[in-house]
């Protein structure tokens, strides 16, 4: 019997430069060169095995509808997305970073409603509501820190890697919401028919993820 196609959801970006060489260790190279081609599906030296390239932010619902049976993708957009419709069985332990509240610089603690600028909106719904505060969401999708100096905003949540970002807009970090590294997500209904060969490849990664941190 040959061995069940499989389809690998990969972010593309920074996190797909971390991403590449964990695969190659566990044995999965791409055909060709994912930083110059245009292509967004990409066959691979093992016959039934390819990689899609995509957003960060859709590969959660390639995995979850099973259009991709695997993907990697960060915690924070898993978290943001919801995790319930697929299963997160390995930390790749890459592009780690935290998800934060941040503040300007020595902002006094607000009295009521606080206006939060950010564009992980559940996450950040959630965060408040357990903390038994009120919020009003404000959805951006890119340079929140200059929505605190510009007055649209009093906080914002947002990954913070090494603080400069935050730093060079007058804003500081408070609250830590989640440590985030890259995932490896597998579709329910693939873990069930191609088990073989999705535990085969979860092995491999887990392999390269021990190997590079030994
Ligand atoms: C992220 C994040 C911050 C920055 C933090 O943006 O949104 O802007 O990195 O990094 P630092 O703490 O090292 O300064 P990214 O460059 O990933 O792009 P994005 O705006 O698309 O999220």
């Amino acid at each position: 019997m040959s061995a069940a196609n499989i389809v690998i959801a990969l972010t593309k970006g920074r996190i797909l430069e971390e991403t590449l060489p964990l695969f190659e260790q566990a044995g999965i190279v791409p055909g060709e060169d994912v930083f110059t081609s245009r292509k967004l599906l990409f066959d691979t030296n093992l016959d039934n095995v390819k990689l899609m390239i995509i957003r960060g932010s859709d590969v959660p619902t390639y995995v979850e509808f099973g259009s991709a049976d695997m993907g990697v993708a960060g915690k924070d957009l898993i978290l943001e997305y919801g995790d319930e419709g697929f299963y997160e069985p390995l930390d790749l332990k890459i592009a780690t970073c935290r998800l934060m509240t941040a503040e300007p610089i020595g902002a006094k603690p607000a009295r009521d409603r606080i206006k939060v600028a950010t564009k992980f909106t559940n996450i950040a719904k959630k965060f408040f509501a357990e903390q038994g505060k009120q919020i009003e969401l404000i959805k951006l999708n890119g340079a929140l820190e200059l929505a605190p100096s510009l007055g649209l905003a009093d906080a914002i949540v947002d990954i913070v890697d090494t603080g400069k970002t935050l730093t060079a807009n007058g804003l500081e970090p408070k609250d830590l919401i989640a440590e985030v590294s890259s995932r490896v997500i597998v579709n329910k209904a693939a873990m069930k028919i191609k088990n073989a060969v999705i535990r085969d490849i979860l092995g491999k990664l887990r392999k390269a993820v021990e190997n590079k941190h030994s």
